[in-house]
């Protein structure tokens, strides 16, 4: 390549990672939920399913679910009443909307205040993230359930659910 040109070739390519970049600052919260810390709510809620974050719920929906463990989703997922509560303060603490916790609000938009949602993939704000997944994609037989978010966000125990 002449010079001239092989430098306006880097330049695209170093604009086009730039952009790339300003993309992702900009998912910014949206994308990176603190993995459960508690080794205790990581070993009784992660047995099943991965140990969602805190920072995926409200903490009313938390205390509503710590009371109703015996029914959990239709299966019985309760532990003794110190262990309940040693969780329940965990995630209350580490709630989307627990103050002093980071800004996770936004994740809660269109939650009314009143309500105490029980499914992350119920929030307004989840459905609206994943409406360009193909209701094909929900069926295949390795996601199984929309709660299986391991099976698309490799890094989701990590925190991390950008778009892989
Ligand atoms: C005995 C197994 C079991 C244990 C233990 C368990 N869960 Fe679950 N959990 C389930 C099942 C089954 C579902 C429904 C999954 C589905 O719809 O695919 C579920 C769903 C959930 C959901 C909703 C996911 C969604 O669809 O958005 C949350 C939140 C949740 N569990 C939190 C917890 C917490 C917190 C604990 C610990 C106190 C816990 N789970 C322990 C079995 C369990
Ligand atoms: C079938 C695969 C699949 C499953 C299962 C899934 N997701 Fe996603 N998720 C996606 C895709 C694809 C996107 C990106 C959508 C887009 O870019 O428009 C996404 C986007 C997101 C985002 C927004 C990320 C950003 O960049 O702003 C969050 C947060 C998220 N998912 C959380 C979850 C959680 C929590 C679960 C489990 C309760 C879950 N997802 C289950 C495929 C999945």
């Amino acid at each position: 390549m002449k010079p001239l040109i092989r430098s306006i070739a880097v330049g695209v390519a170093l604009f086009a990672v730039g952009a790339v970049m300003l993309e992702r600052a900009k998912a910014g919260s949206d994308e990176f939920f603190a993995p459960v810390t508690d080794p205790l709510t990581r070993q009784e809620c992660g047995s099943c399913h991965m140990a969602f974050p805190a920072g995926l719920l409200p903490a009313r929906s938390w205390q509503k679910m710590m009371g109703e463990l015996d029914n959990h989703f239709g299966e019985d997922a309760s532990v003794d009443a110190a262990t309940a509560k040693q969780i329940t303060t965990y995630l209350v603490a580490h709630a989307a909307d627990s103050t002093g916790y980071g800004d996770m609000r936004r994740w809660l938009r269109g939650v009314s205040a009143s309500a105490a949602p029980q499914r992350i993939t119920e929030l307004p704000k989840w459905v609206r993230e994943h409406r360009e997944v193909s209701p094909r994609e929900w069926t295949r037989k390795e996601i199984a359930t929309k709660a299986n978010c391991v099976a698309c966000h490799v890094d989701a125990e990590r925190g991390y659910f950008e778009d892989d």
